[in-house]
């Protein structure tokens, strides 16, 4: 059975205080998750530490990161390195999410060399793709995530992509609301799933989980989760609040 993932994309929201009540808060409600199930929590740099304390013992609850630089070491201020963050316990790296790519300027030559650095460190990657409203206007949206996969992963391994999940997030869903009919969901996953089978084959292109992001709430989750190629998926503002986070993960429990 492939893996299914619900990621906490907290983005720069939360004090270290706040942070720490809503941890309390989603292990305390934790439903019993299946066997393939996986919850991750990505908070700010400064709180990792407390999400890796708040979440011990819980195997199958993974902290993550929301950003990693593409260089392994350096003169770069304010950055944090791959190899840092697996120092600090961290399991999971977003990268390549679209507010990175818009507003930090990420180029998909930087983000491959993340996506290296990353698993060279022994980092699970969630690697984002997703194409903004004009291209969903033009149809041309499997052509733009397809380049955006091909330029920042498909270098890799079959072996190397055994560490690799997939996040499918149109911007125009992102943080707005409007969220992708089940059917834009599945359409695009299934495609984002026949590009894994060209470039590598049946086994990786069945065992890769591809999560959906933009706007996922309770209320919308299961219907999501129910389609045949998402896997789970990448959440921010319903991750904010426990009792939204923890119905967004009862609806993977429940496929
Ligand atoms: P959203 O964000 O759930 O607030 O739309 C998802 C994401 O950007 O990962």
């Amino acid at each position: 059975m492939r893996r299914q993932i619900v990621a906490a994309n907290w983005k720069m929201n939360l004090t270290l205080q706040e942070g720490e009540v809503l941890v309390k808060e989603i292990c305390g409600g934790m439903p019993a998750l299946a066997p393939h199930n996986t919850v991750v929590i990505a908070p700010p740099f400064t709180h990792i530490a407390m999400v890796s304390a708040g979440i011990a013992g819980k195997e199958q609850v993974a902290s993550g990161a929301q950003n990693c630089h593409h260089e392994a070491a350096g003169a770069y201020t304010g950055e944090v390195s791959a190899a840092m963050l697996n120092s600090a316990g961290v399991a999971y790296v977003i990268i390549g999410h679209s507010e990175r790519r818009q507003y930090c300027g990420e180029t998909d030559a930087m983000l491959a060399e993340k996506v290296n650095l990353a698993l060279a460190n022994g980092l699970e990657v969630i690697f984002c793709c997703g194409e903004p409203l004009e291209v969903r206007d033009e149809q041309t949206q499997n052509q733009y995530v397809e380049a955006q996969l091909k330029a920042g992963l498909y270098h890799l391994t079959a072996e190397q992509m055994k560490h690799v999940v997939i996040a499918y997030e149109p911007i125009w869903a992102i943080g707005t609301g409007r969220t992708a009919s089940t059917e834009q969901a599945q359409d695009m996953h299934a495609h984002i799933r026949q590009t894994l089978n060209a470039a590598y084959g049946d086994a990786t292109a069945t065992a890769t989980p591809i999560l959906y992001g933009g706007s996922c709430k309770p209320s919308n989750a299961a219907e999501l989760f129910g389609c045949a190629d998402v896997d789970g998926g990448l959440i921010g503002g319903a991750s904010l609040k426990a009792a939204e986070f923890l119905g967004i993960i009862s609806a993977m429990v429940g496929k």
